[in-house]
């Protein structure tokens, strides 16, 4: 049997629901992979992700942060479980801590977030709330590397999808969160096959499309 490259050893980091990792579990069940999901870690004892992990067969940790007096205590037991576990790539998931630069540093270019917006819009918290008060046409997610700054740092890539009229906040959350499901495997895919060059701020994908696809809200295709 063909020995297929070697898979880069990936940790997700969750704190609830688990909808983006578990989009990252499908993905990584293809053999042609280039990642496997090593390590599910939750600083929630109750993170409903831990649940889909043990459903895979994934190994899970839990690192609750109110064990530990300071941010970088609590981080000195993620790095001790990450090394352990031999993991190269950390993806945020849902992770609802805010990191030190001295662990960010570490992980430099290899760790990634999910963030439900297209960034520099929208950082922090309430996005879809904050994208309708705002009355934006295209609304989205971004998948960035992690910088010290919170929801910086190099965009690897971003979903659109439209604000519809009668969007309330979850019509439109739901609508984002299924762009996630996509968006996210797929820029795993390419970090971990080294198809990421970042360039300053600014990261390009090596070999990958040459798409004109344009995203236009209205669209003319639905004028009456
Ligand atoms: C997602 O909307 C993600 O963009 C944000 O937190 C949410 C996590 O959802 N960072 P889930 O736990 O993956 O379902």
């Amino acid at each position: 049997m063909p020995v297929g490259p070697k898979r880069r050893r990936t940790a997700v980091l969750i704190s609830g629901r688990g909808s983006n990792l578990q989009a990252l579990i499908d993905a990584a069940a293809a053999p042609d992979y280039p990642a496997e999901i090593v390590l599910v870690l939750s600083n929630l004892p109750d993170a409903k992700g831990l649940e889909r992990a043990e459903a895979a067969g994934i190994p899970t940790r839990v690192i609750p942060h109110r064990d530990y007096e300071t941010r970088a205590a609590f981080e000195t037991a993620l790095t001790e479980a990450l090394a352990q576990t031999g993991a190269d790539l950390v993806c945020l998931a849902g992770f609802m801590r805010v990191l030190t630069e001295a662990f960010v540093g570490r992980w430099q270019g290899r760790l990634v977030n999910i963030h439900p917006s297209l960034l520099p819009a929208f950082p922090g918290l309430d996005t879809h709330a904050r994208a309708l008060a705002a009355g934006v046409k295209l609304h989205g997610c971004s998948v960035h590397l992690v910088s010290a700054e919170v929801d910086e740092g190099p965009i690897i890539g971003q979903a659109a999808v439209p604000v519809l009229p009668q969007d309330d906040e979850a019509a439109l959350a739901a609508r984002v969160l299924e762009a996630e499901h996509r968006l996210y495997p797929l820029c795993l895919r390419l970090l971990a096959a080294d198809r990421v060059r970042i360039e300053g701020s600014r990261v390009t994908v090596q070999g990958f499309w040459d798409s004109n696809g344009r995203l236009m809200n209205p669209d003319p295709g639905g004028l009456r």
